[in-house]
């Protein structure tokens, strides 16, 4: 009933109106400038942005641009002009969306209230294991773009994305497993469920945490796992995303301070998914500056405290480029990216490879594509580090 087709077709610029979607390729002028970059969402622009597109294409003397295709109802609040994401990010399906938001809530309520049933699990693993197909079936990162309407719901709204996100990036990390896929994506739904047991004036509270209610707030995946213990849940993954998504690679997270591949892979997976929704949601809305800004934050922290492989996983899900990216660059000739620019994640420091007519470059200095214009990534070939 939710799955959704992806594929990508050869679009008339005149026709752009009638087709919503995600841009398949980048889109040159015959002067060889970038006009549309790969990624950019159609669905998200207003229906006069979109006929000062297809004029301006017209007159670049693009015919055509390929596009992937979706079904998706991509409404559930339209974007203010101006504050479309670049990147590829697809909205989930609004119904189930609403669905999954008010089982996490109604299981919050229930748990809150010292039920311990452990049927009043069964509603979010049914909804877990769709979500699981739906992840299974895209080929870019699906989110709830939804505004968070009400403080209460954050939460939820969050556990909904950790779930999309770390389903995602485990499918490209760990191959097509569904019943692994399912519990990670179940275990992203349930990560917070110990905060069910954390005082509302902590949990909502506005302003910074005093250091005795940050403890109380850090107890809460270990109040998680007691909690699905108790329910007679048992699925290794499910209990690993619970007690360890706060775990860090330095081994200065907690619970229990556990250090690199001492943490379950599922659980460095949630860490990112963590933190990449809770920054994007924090700020004023969901644009490609914040998705630009939770990035960049990802980049610096990477080592620190995300799994460098699931952090590059993520960046070129969302089309950037990190370091040890081999590209092609847009006079012909192959390089290597050496570091991002955190303000600018799609012109990173490169080191050229080859020139235009293949020939190995053995003096080669780094290019800052940032300070030359007229060079840009045309596209990924490769990468150094596989
Ligand atoms: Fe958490």
């Amino acid at each position: 009933m939710w799955s959704f087709m992806l594929q990508a077709k050869k679009i008339p610029v005149s026709e752009l109106e009638n087709f919503k979607g995600i841009v398949a390729e980048d889109v040159v002028s015959q002067s060889r400038a970038l006009i549309l970059p790969r990624g950019s969402n159609l669905s998200w622009l207003s229906s006069s942005a979109i006929q000062r597109l297809s004029a301006r294409l017209a007159l670049e003397g693009v015919e055509n641009i390929s596009v992937y295709l979706d079904d998706v109802d991509l409404s559930i609040e339209p974007l203010e002009a101006g504050n479309e994401p670049k990147l590829p990010v697809k909205q989930i399906n609004k119904t189930l969306v609403h669905q999954t938001i008010k089982q996490i809530g109604d299981l919050y309520n229930r748990l809150a209230s010292g039920e311990v049933a452990s049927d009043m699990y069964e509603p979010l693993f049914t909804t877990g294991r769709i979500l699981a197909q739906e992840v299974t079936s895209s080929d870019v990162i699906t989110l709830s773009l939804a505004k968070v309407k009400e403080k209460d719901e954050y939460t939820f709204v969050h556990s909904l994305n950790v779930a999309l996100l770390s389903g995602f990036l485990a499918r490209r990390l760990q191959g097509n497993d569904k019943s692994l896929i399912e519990d990670v994506v179940i275990g992203g739904l349930l990560h917070d469920v110990g905060k069910a047991k954390i005082p509302l004036e902590i949990l909502n509270k506005p302003g910074p945490l005093t250091d005795e209610e940050y403890a109380v707030m850090k107890q809460h995946p270990v109040l998680g796992l007691e909690m699905l213990n108790e329910a007679g849940i048992n699925e290794e993954t499910i209990l690993s995303v619970t007690s360890y998504h706060h775990e860090r690679m330095d081994g200065k997270g907690y619970p229990c301070q556990l250090r690199g591949n001492f943490i379950p892979f599922v659980a460095r997976i949630a860490a990112v998914a963590d933190v990449f929704d809770a920054v994007t949601t924090s700020r004023v809305y969901r644009t490609a500056e914040s998705l630009y800004f939770a990035v960049s934050l990802i980049i610096k922290e990477t080592n620190k405290h995300f799994d460098p492989k699931v952090a590059r996983e993520l960046i070129s899900a969302l089309g950037l480029y990190p370091p040890g990216t081999v590209v092609e660059l847009s006079d012909g000739s192959t390089a290597v990216v050496i570091s991002s620019n955190p303000g600018d994640l799609l012109r990173p420091v490169v080191l050229l490879l080859y020139d235009s007519e293949g020939n190995l470059i053995t003096q080669s200095h780094p290019i800052d594509l940032k300070g030359a214009p007229n060079l840009y990534i045309k596209r990924v070939t490769g990468n150094f580090n596989k």
